[in-house]
């Protein structure tokens, strides 16, 4: 059985002492020990994070690394200087790839970097509101995404990341996927890295993000192939995201 995998992801908000505040809430609050917690605070507080949920079981995380080992690329952090602090980076955001210009090459080269330096990646796919428009093409569109940075690797490799399927068009906007949506495509990827790795398929979390609040996150959680929520806005607060990993199902 999949653990459901509730993560907030902070983006660029929150200065040092509300970055410290909200941590330490949220690892003071969390109900549940049958689902997994994880934050994704800006890189610059990612130590304070996890200096202050030491004692509890969140997951501390960044949001981005760089698919170098170390030298001269100046504002970067590696994979392995990440593991020294936390325990999982967010790759190939729609953020990213869309505002900055990410392609799935590079993605492909960051997953690697994590893998190799011990840490949860947590690969992120989803398709532009064109996309969406284009009836019978953004199934096999986030399919290819997804193949194109999990193809050629190990059934090990896979079965240590984690992916979430946010669709640009829900990110920010208040209009999340409905739950037929979010299962249509969470199965479709499922099935994707089945094809990659027999079996992986069901051991592979996949989490659903896209304008998850307190009020839908249950029925998208209850979907079968949703294994939890990577939420941005609603993670920063306190009592939203714990009303998210309280409304997750109870699996096992
Ligand atoms: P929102 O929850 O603010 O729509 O953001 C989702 C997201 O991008 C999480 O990574």
């Amino acid at each position: 059985m999949r653990r459901p995998l509730i993560a907030g992801n902070w983006k660029m908000n929150l200065g040092r002492s509300e970055a410290i505040a909200l941590a330490t809430k949220v690892a003071a609050g969390v109900r549940r020990d049958d689902v997994d917690v994880a934050v994704y605070p800006p890189a610059i507080w990612v130590t304070d994070a996890a200096d202050h949920v030491v004692g509890s079981n969140i997951i501390v995380g960044a949001q981005n690394c760089s698919p170098h080992e170390r030298g001269a690329y100046t504002g970067e952090i590696s994979a392995w200087q990440i593991a020294e602090v936390a325990s999982s980076v967010l790759i190939g955001h729609s953020e990213r790839r869309h505002k900055l210009g990410e392609t799935d090459n590079v993605v492909r080269s960051k997953i690697d970097a994590a893998l190799a330096a011990g840490i949860t990646p947590v690969f992120c796919v989803g398709e532009t509101p064109n996309v969406r428009n284009r009836t019978g093409e953004y199934v096999p569109y986030v399919m290819e995404q997804v193949r194109s940075s999990m193809s050629e690797r190990s059934y090990d490799e896979i079965t240590r990341m984690v992916v979430a399927y946010e669709p640009v068009w829900a990110i920010g906007t208040g209009v999340a996927a409905t739950p037929a949506d979010a299962q249509e495509m969470t199965a479709a990827i499922r099935l994707a890295i089945d094809g990659i790795a027999p079996g992986a398929g069901e051991r592979v979390r996949i989490l659903y993000g896209g304008s998850v609040t307190p009020a839908n996150a249950a029925e998208l959680l209850a979907q079968p192939d949703v294994d939890g929520a990577l939420v941005g806005g609603a993670s920063l607060n306190a009592a939203d995201f714990l009303a998210i990993v309280e409304a997750a199902p109870r699996r096992i």
